[in-house]
């Protein structure tokens, strides 16, 4: 039995980072009520609010929500992880990748119909691209590992809160509550989620060190690529480059977030204060370094993003961001 499959007992003392359905939030409590009397006057009030957000703000609304729909890709990568033969296993393990499955779910199904209402994006360019990325699929980078399937989403947990807190700030400063409320909700699940992801990591320092250090050395060496970094709207060859520049343009996911994650992860999992010996040592040395060193290359690479020409977008109907 591998260490993760052993987990079984630690991961089922942290079900309770899943939220019970009796009190978990649905898409549809944050959305006009379309089935009210007065629904045609609720819908416009929302689509008027929604007419506050600026173009930046819109893509970057897009490409959040399109990573949040390629979720088949997530639950497949991570069920090597949680082996469930049948579909239905009760081990921990599987109900907890079932549970998460079921509350990201939410996730893409809130920010997608949010943007249909508010008719303010070519919805079918974007429902492309969600269909491209399923296809194309995702990979953590790390093949087959699944030391680094759980550190790959430590990190994008709390990349995915940072980005949707991000931008529920920027939404509330430009007048539009409606969004900040969603995306504040979205940041919360992602952070319960971290808790997990991290938590479970931590567990795999106590129990196997050394292949631990060395998978997260591994992944931070190849650049942690995004969830949606295989997205095409099957016309912009490099989507999701221009995307990333306008998150990095707008502050809601930066180089300077980037180090802040290694930084907290380095702390959450004690790589300062645990002792490694041999190539785990040198290996803690290169992850203790790097939130430094993004930090130095930050001022660097947004430089180079602000030089960067602006490009059409298909989702905003090809006006250039
Ligand atoms: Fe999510
Ligand atoms: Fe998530």
């Amino acid at each position: 039995m591998s260490i993760v499959e052993s987990m079984q007992g630690f991961v089922e003392e942290n079900l309770s980072l899943l939220t019970p359905l009796e009190q978990i939030w649905q898409p549809t409590d944050y959305l006009p009520d379309l089935t009210a009397e007065d629904w045609s006057p609720r819908l416009g009030r929302f689509r008027e609010t929604a007419e506050r957000l600026p173009d930046d703000l819109l893509v970057i609304l897009v490409g959040n929500m399109i990573t949040e729909e390629a979720l088949p890709n997530y639950t497949l990568s991570l069920g090597r992880i949680a082996k469930d033969p049948t579909g239905t296993t009760d081990t921990p393990w599987a109900r907890w990748l079932r549970g998460w499955t079921a509350e990201e779910n939410r996730h893409g199904d809130l920010l997608n119909a949010y943007l249909r209402l508010t008719g303010r994006v070519d919805m079918r360019s974007v429902e492309l691209t969600i269909h491209h990325l399923i296809r194309n699929g995702f990979s953590t980078g790390g093949e087959g590992d699944d030391y680094a399937g759980l550190i790959y989403a430590s990190f994008q947990e709390r990349a995915t809160r940072l980005s949707h807190g991000n931008l529920a700030k920027l939404a509330a400063d430009r007048g539009e509550e409606n969004l900040a409320r969603i995306c504040r909700k979205i940041a919360a699940d992602e952070t319960r989620h971290e808790v997990f992801y991290t938590k479970v990591v931590g567990e795999l320092f106590e129990r196997d060190p050394e292949t631990t250090i060395l998978a997260y050395r591994g992944m931070l060496r190849r650049l942690v690529a995004m969830p949606g970094s295989r997205m095409s709207d099957g016309r912009d060859q490099n989507l999701f480059d221009h995307y990333a520049a306008v998150a990095q343009r707008t502050g809601v996911y930066t180089t300077r977030d980037y180090a802040s994650i290694i930084r907290h992860l380095n702390a959450a999992w004690g790589l300062e204060t645990r002792s490694f010996a041999g190539k785990a040592a040198k290996a803690a040395d290169y992850l203790c370094g790097q939130p430094e060193r993004y930090e130095r290359l930050a001022d660097e690479i947004e430089s180079r993003i602000a030089e960067q020409p602006t490009v059409p977008f298909s989702w905003i109907h090809d006006r250039a961001m």
